[in-house]
């Protein structure tokens, strides 16, 4: 696997492949990002991907300091998933100091920047937005993976590529989860043991909205799912939503549309997200 570090070394490599798969991740990768480097390569793509913690895209100045780091291992990881290059770019190498760093672009995604993530998050989804492009406009891919448990940044990018004009095909890969049913993500190396058992809580509340979401209706489930988190002396809740599937608007039961989960809780410090279709 060829690791790239400057947009020369990318340009070279990309000028040289018809078509790509492109996998972007801040690193720390877990089997939900391998997934996505097999689904490009199961489907015949030259595949990259990139490792770049975005700065942009933090609200929370801790969250970043703290953010994990795996060079190494992240390495090891995508080589063993067949991936045939990755871009490991520095920071000034993204975002160009001629340029300047900040807003370079700044794109408006509407209502998925003012509620659930966007709400809680605020400048999150400018962040994601403006980082992507300029990693797209760089790998030019053909193809590029996102896992389905950043459910709102992927509708995020799909209405980043409308506004660009971007050929790009997005595709959303199921979101891979432990054994217990936690989702698999980086920040789960943050927990510590206790906080890690209770962390299934986002999990279990989106399987007991599933399961109750036609007979119980919306109001019911949303004060149960609070009730669960209230009688955990762990976990707490920030948000718990269910919107029509494919948008962040309220699911009603009976109006037709599949029903989604998006939940967040914080355990400590530690942020957690999850979602979850329900029918
Ligand atoms: O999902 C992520 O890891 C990041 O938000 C992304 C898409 C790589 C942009 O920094």
């Amino acid at each position: 696997m060829l690791i790239l570090r400057t947009r020369e070394e990318l340009n070279a490599w990309r000028a040289n492949e018809p078509a790509v798969g492109f996998v972007p991740t801040m690193g720390a990768l877990h089997q939900g990002h391998v997934s996505l480097v097999e689904e490009s390569k199961r489907r015949g793509l030259t595949t990259i991907s990139s490792v770049f913690v975005n700065p942009t895209q933090f609200n929370n100045a801790s969250d970043l300091r703290a953010y994990p780091k795996d060079e190494s291992g992240d390495i090891q990881k995508l080589e063993a998933a067949g991936c045939d290059a990755v871009f490991m770019p520095h920071h000034d190498e993204v975002y160009l100091k001629s340029t300047g760093e900040k807003s370079r672009y700044h794109h408006q995604f509407g209502a998925l920047e003012t509620v659930y993530e966007g709400a809680h998050r605020p400048g999150h989804f400018k962040g994601v937005g403006e980082v992507v492009h300029i990693l797209f406009e760089l790998v030019n891919p053909t193809v590029a993976f996102f896992g389905e448990k950043d459910y709102q940044q992927l509708l995020v990018i799909r209405k980043l590529v409308e506004l660009i004009g971007s050929n790009t095909q997005i595709v959303g890969m199921p979101t891979v989860r432990e054994a217990d049913g936690l989702a698999m993500s980086s920040r789960n190396l943050r927990l510590t043991p206790l906080q890690r058992k209770h962390a299934t809580l986002l999990h279990k509340s989106l399987e007991y909205a599933r399961q109750n979401i036609d007979q119980a209706g919306r109001e019911e489930v949303l004060q149960a799912v609070q009730r669960m988190f209230e009688e955990d002396e762990v976990m707490e809740l920030e948000y718990i939503g269910l919107v029509k599937d494919g948008t962040v608007d309220d699911y009603e039961p009976g109006d037709g549309a599949k029903a989604r989960g998006l939940i967040s809780a914080y355990a400590g410090e530690i942020r957690l997200i999850d979602n979850l279709l329900l029918h």
